[in-house]
């Protein structure tokens, strides 16, 4: 007999009187979460794969270039889940720049970028804000500002009922539960994130994830917010040493399997099924985090040794160089900046690493006034849609209906 998960409350919605759902509390209860069963192996792998991302962590040049890239990628990803069309490229070029013309879907994963960093920050700082309602609320203001779907509610729980499904009551799948409940349910995953619940912390920030789903506490960046959850509590809980795991790519890969398992922990209270996707994601992600750790440290240290060796190699060219990790596309004035040089200096560093091959013109609006360390972003990328493959009917069915995308395939 399956688990009881929650209790149903009529609400209304387009003056029809559906079943808004309210999940209990956590953890799962009646009976507690078998960790004893599948999960035990994917658990054991996951935290393996974990323990080798470590390690590769420890053997990379600079951890920050890979904050760096990882914390974007994230963003990025997790913003493609719910269809943005930017891509990788886009997003360091406004960062290099100060467009003017910042298409929405740019500027919405800056913004992710902006939320993380915020409530990272929060963290780390002795009176930081703590993981709580409050924080993410924060977040979410950061992540809506200035883009569509941002209202006067973004940075605030909702106030009205919403739903999970089409645009049109007749196409609701599920409905989270009622505005006037939402708060005390927040509270209550609050609470339970800061308990001394013994559960693996791995388990647990994936538990939370889809409690925070459930609940849907704002009218629109739920998807977002509660993956940028999962980061931030791996990240508080020491999961890693440095936090390098992100989880984004590995739940696009199995895209309809993440909004089956987490339908089914409300449906039939399965939340086992929903441990196991989970750890097999972590195990992905970890997995990827090495692979991309690795091909970004050999790639770097192939270029600047060929650079090195280059007849026209300047001192300044050597400098860039080694900022590019952080700064993938730079302009002149950004070069000018970054390495306190002259207008010449900065353009003659940037013709001679587009010389040795490592530079080269952005493919968007800036042409020729912007240089992209290509290779660097493919190879953060890796087998990952970087490029804009999303078409738009994919888009059309990660905003409006999920659930469509199986049907679609
Ligand atoms: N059946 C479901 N139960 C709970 N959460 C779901 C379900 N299906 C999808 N979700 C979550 O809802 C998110 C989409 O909500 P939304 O507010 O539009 O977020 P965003 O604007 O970030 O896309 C999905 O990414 C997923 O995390
Ligand atoms: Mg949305």
């Amino acid at each position: 007999m399956p688990r009881t998960t929650g209790t149903y409350r009529p609400t209304a919605i387009a003056g029809r009187t559906v079943d808004a759902f309210l999940p209990a509390p956590l953890p799962p209860a009646n009976p507690p979460l078998d960790l004893a069963g599948p999960v035990a192996p994917l658990l054991q792998e996951a935290q393996a794969a974990i323990e080798r991302l470590r390690l590769a962590g420890q053997l990379v040049p600079s951890i920050d270039w890979f904050i760096y890239g990882f914390v974007r990628k994230e963003a990025l990803i997790s913003s493609q889940i719910e269809g943005t069309q930017a891509t990788l490229e886009d997003v360091f070029e406004f960062e290099a720049t100060e467009r003017s013309d910042r298409p929405d879907d740019v500027e919405e994963v800056c913004n992710y970028v902006a939320a993380l960093t915020y409530a990272r920050r929060e963290l780390a700082r002795p009176k930081g804000v703590p993981i709580s309602t409050r924080l993410l609320c924060e977040a979410h203001k950061r992540l809506m500002r200035g883009v569509r779907g941002a209202n006067k509610d973004s940075g605030s729980l909702r106030k009205v009922q919403n739903w999970i499904g089409g645009r049109g009551p007749d196409s609701i799948r599920f409905v989270p539960p009622p505005p006037d409940a939402v708060a005390d349910a927040m509270h209550e995953l609050d609470r339970w994130i800061h308990s001394d619940d013994p559960i693996d912390p791995l388990v647990k920030a994936g538990l939370a994830h889809v409690q925070f789903e459930t609940i849907h506490p704002f009218l629109d960046g739920n998807g977002r917010i509660g993956r940028l959850l999962i980061a931030l509590l791996l990240e508080h809980w020491g999961v890693l040493d440095e936090p390098l795991l992100y989880i984004s790519a590995a739940i696009r890969r199995e895209q309809a399997a993440y909004y089956e398992r987490l339908a089914a922990v409300r449906t039939d209270g399965d939340w086992e099924g929903w441990t196991a996707f989970f750890l097999r994601c972590v195990r992905v992600a970890a997995d990827d985090g090495v692979a991309v750790a690795t091909r970004l440290s050999a790639l770097v240290s192939e270029d600047r040794k060929r650079l090195a060796r280059l007849p026209g190699a300047t001192l300044g060219a050597v400098q860039l160089f080694d900022i590019l990790p952080e700064h993938p596309v730079v302009t002149a004035p950004l070069v000018q900046d970054l390495l306190k040089a002259s207008a010449p200096t900065a353009r003659r560093s940037i013709a001679v690493l587009q010389n040795a091959g490592i530079l080269s013109v952005t493919t968007g609006k800036l042409r020729d006034r912007a240089f992209i360390y290509r290779e660097y972003v493919k190879s953060l990328t890796g087998d990952d849609r970087s490029e804009r493959v999303a078409s738009s009917m994919d888009r059309v069915n990660a905003r409006f209906g999920q659930a469509m995308k199986r049907l679609s395939e």
